[in-house]
């Protein structure tokens, strides 16, 4: 398959990205707000699995599309994935041989989420977390939905979490409840808001963990989408 546009657009950006060392700053579990996030994130994933009924993720076979560095995936190996069962995926070569330096083990992969390299029905449970609102192209985007589809299996879950609205970068595109609707069509779906917006949590965190905690139960305030998306049986 030649390359579309945007993911060489989206190759350029990442490349430029890594030059740009502010950002290595931002997203360390060593800056307080990023920890904060990261926690809220974990607090409300656990507590909708557990609705699930489900309190280990041992035995399931898990895929994230757009694993980047491997950060989220060290979250799943928490929840009792097995490394065997916990595959990866990324376009971007450079960052996946980051993600195979901390996990050698686990099964990980350089393809473009358009073209999953797994037969149909092969996942209990696939992620996405912020790899969708990098993307531009509305085509790439149906088409990597459709692919997460394929390969997940009947009565499977995707999660999904990611911006609704991102003004302040140019270079990703906030994706809205319609929107998730439509490109996971036929499934059943409970959406969350969570995550204060990054620009005030990087503000108000340092100064008081409580008033994040607050601001953060005002809806208006949270940018992103935690969805539990259920592929139906048949
Ligand atoms: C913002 S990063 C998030 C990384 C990881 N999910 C995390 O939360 O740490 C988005 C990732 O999605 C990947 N990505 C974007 N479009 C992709 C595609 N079409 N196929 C595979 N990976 C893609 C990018 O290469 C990048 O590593």
């Amino acid at each position: 398959m030649s390359e579309s546009r945007d993911i060489q657009r989206l190759r350029k950006e990442y490349a430029s990205r890594k030059q740009r060392t502010d950002d290595a700053e931002l997203y360390s579990i060593f800056n307080p707000a990023q920890l904060f996030m990261l926690q809220d994130r974990e607090r409300k994933l656990l507590a909708c699995l557990r609705e699930y009924g489900l309190s280990s993720l041992s035995g399931q076979s898990v895929l994230e599309v757009g694993c980047g560095r491997g950060g989220a995936l060290k979250e799943y190996l928490r929840y009792g994935v097995l490394g065997k069962d916990l595959h990866g995926v990324d376009l971007l070569l450079d960052r996946l041989q980051e993600a195979h330096q901390v996990l050698p083990d686990l099964p990980l992969v350089n393809a473009n989420g358009e073209a999953l390299p797994y037969s149909n029905q092969s996942f209990d449970i696939i992620f996405q977390y912020t790899a969708f609102s990098s993307i531009l192209d509305e085509q790439v985007k149906c088409n990597m939905a459709e692919e997460m589809l394929r390969v997940l299996k009947p009565n499977g879950k995707i999660i999904w979490y990611d911006f609704w609205l991102n003004p302040s970068n140019k270079q990703t595109k906030g994706i809205r409840s319609g929107e998730i609707k439509a490109l996971f069509p036929d499934c059943k779906y409970d959406f969350y808001k969570i995550t204060l917006a990054p620009p005030i949590a990087r503000r108000i965190v340092h100064i008081s963990w409580s008033l994040a905690h607050l601001l953060q139960r005002i809806k208006m305030l949270n940018s992103h989408y935690l969805v539990i998306i259920h592929k139906p049986i048949r």
